[in-house]
């Protein structure tokens, strides 16, 4: 099949890639020019792991292609996945949904014939019955443009398995009339005769389920960090906690991570803007309890440069710290509401000479915050330092020979803001440990 898939960020690059990689003909489009010189010369503009090899081979067979032109775009398919950013509105919670909008009033004066329209950014329920009307409003006289939504789930760090072999399809139609099926059945051929669940649902429930997942999520994590407040308090372990508890199975134990908290370009705008639409629908009291998730998450952070300021004395003014990890989690380049950056840049206005080394989220880092020092490697990142904080679980920082990094510090202090270290080993090499949701 042919397709254009119109934003080429963290979700369409990974998507036109992997589409081309199950045998289509892929056209990626968007407005920012020097993204798409990067890929059209094969160059994926951040990190996501196997993604550059799918994106060189795919440009190398010829059915991968870039373009900032929507008219040729328009002219290349009849099938248009859209991918753009759906940010958090500034000085609201609400989903910003100009480029969104954009795409359409772009496209549709463009587009001849029939053509569908897949959604994939996450947006707020209404929002694709808006834009079929929007659609409707801007296509010529021949041209029948139909919306649906087709939520995407990837995970960053695993999103060239998650869009090749993705656990459940979830395809949002409208009632009349609709293609939309038929031709997604095409589009992911592949995986359905992996049998891959396709759920078919109307337009609202599509872009629910996207929203509900990524609030189901969140709501796991903050739970288990306001456990670990109690923990810090009452004199009880979080880690031990979440293992006793995770073992019932109704429960489970992933998303149980106690720590730093969550953080990325993804749940934090989610959820607001999940409570945002609510409160549009006259429904706010529903998602209230999401105000709750957001402020246990946050308050990690401050709980973190609380934790840091005493193991220092009391203030970290003048003092050297290291963070390991700027990126929201590991297997990413992505510092978008990063909780390590956050905690970085907190003690670093107040007054700590902070060091910053992350495997890949540096050069991201350093556009949002020049200040801080960044070093080129672990070990250099340590040298000399009073205090330690594991702020993103890269497995090199869970490898870190604990009698190693001790010979490179001036004290051997370590706070373990992701709760994955080896306590004992770390402890025996004459380490303090300090971690969220544990007295140790
Ligand atoms: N990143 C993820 O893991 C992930 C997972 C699931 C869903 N999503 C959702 O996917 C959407 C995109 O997220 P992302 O992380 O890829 O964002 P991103 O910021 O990395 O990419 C968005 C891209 O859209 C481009 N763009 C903006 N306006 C455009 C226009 N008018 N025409 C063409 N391109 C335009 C931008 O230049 C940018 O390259 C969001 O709604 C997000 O919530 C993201």
């Amino acid at each position: 099949m042919r397709m254009t898939v119109i934003g080429t960020g963290y979700l369409g690059a990974t998507h036109a890639a992997c589409m081309a990689e199950l045998g289509h003909e892929v056209l990626g489009v968007d407005v920012d020019e020097s993204k798409i010189k990067s890929l059209q010369a094969g160059q994926v503009p951040f990190f996501e792991p196997g993604l550059p090899e799918v994106l060189e081979r795919n440009i190398a067979a010829g059915r991968l292609d870039f373009t900032t032109d929507y008219a040729q775009a328009a002219q290349f398919a009849n099938v248009h996945f859209l991918g753009v950013g759906t940010p958090q509105r500034h000085g609201s919670f609400a989903a910003d949904l100009t480029y969104v909008r954009a795409v359409i009033e772009d496209l549709v004066p463009k587009l001849t014939g029939s053509h569908i329209i897949f959604g994939k950014s996450t947006v707020p329920v209404g929002t694709a019955r808006d834009l079929q009307e929007l659609a409707n409003s801007l296509a010529g006289p021949d041209t029948h443009v139909e919306i649906a939504w087709n939520p995407e789930f990837l995970r960053e760090g695993y999103a060239v398995q998650d869009t090749i072999t993705p656990d459940r399809i979830v395809l949002g139609v409208r009632e009349e009339a609709s293609r939309a099926e038929e031709v997604a059945r095409e589009v992911y051929a592949q995986a359905l005769e992996a049998s891959t669940p396709l759920l078919v649902t109307d337009l609202q429930t599509a872009e629910l389920v996207k929203v509900s997942a990524n609030a189901f999520l969140a709501t796991k994590i903050s739970f288990i960090n306001a456990v670990a407040e109690i923990c810090e308090i009452a004199g009880g372990d979080v880690v031990a906690l979440a293992d006793a508890i995770g073992l019932d199975e109704r429960i489970g134990r992933k998303f149980l991570g106690a720590g730093l908290g969550f953080g990325g370009g993804c749940l934090p705008k989610d959820i607001r803007a999940f409570m945002a639409r609510a409160g549009e629908l006259g429904a706010d009291q529903a998602l209230s309890f999401l105000r709750e998730v957001d402020a246990i998450n946050m308050r990690r952070r401050d709980r973190m440069v609380d934790v840091a300021k005493r193991a220092l004395g009391g203030s970290v003014l003048g003092r050297r710290v290291t963070v390991l990890g700027c990126a929201f989690k590991p297997n990413s380049d992505d510092v978008r509401d990063s909780p390590a950056l956050s905690v970085a840049g907190s003690l670093s206005l107040a007054g700590a000479a902070v060091t910053v080394y992350d495997p890949e989220g540096m050069d991201n880092a350093r556009r949002v915050f020049p200040t801080l020092a960044y070093a080129t490697s672990a070990s250099k990142a340590l040298q000399d330092t009073e205090l330690v904080i594991l702020a993103t679980e890269w497995q090199e920082f869970r490898d870190l020979d604990p009698a190693a990094a001790g010979e490179l510090v001036a004290a051997r202090h370590i706070i373990d803001g992701r709760n994955v270290l080896d306590v004992a080993a770390w402890q025996a090499a004459g380490w303090t440990v300090e971690a969220l949701g544990r007295n140790l």
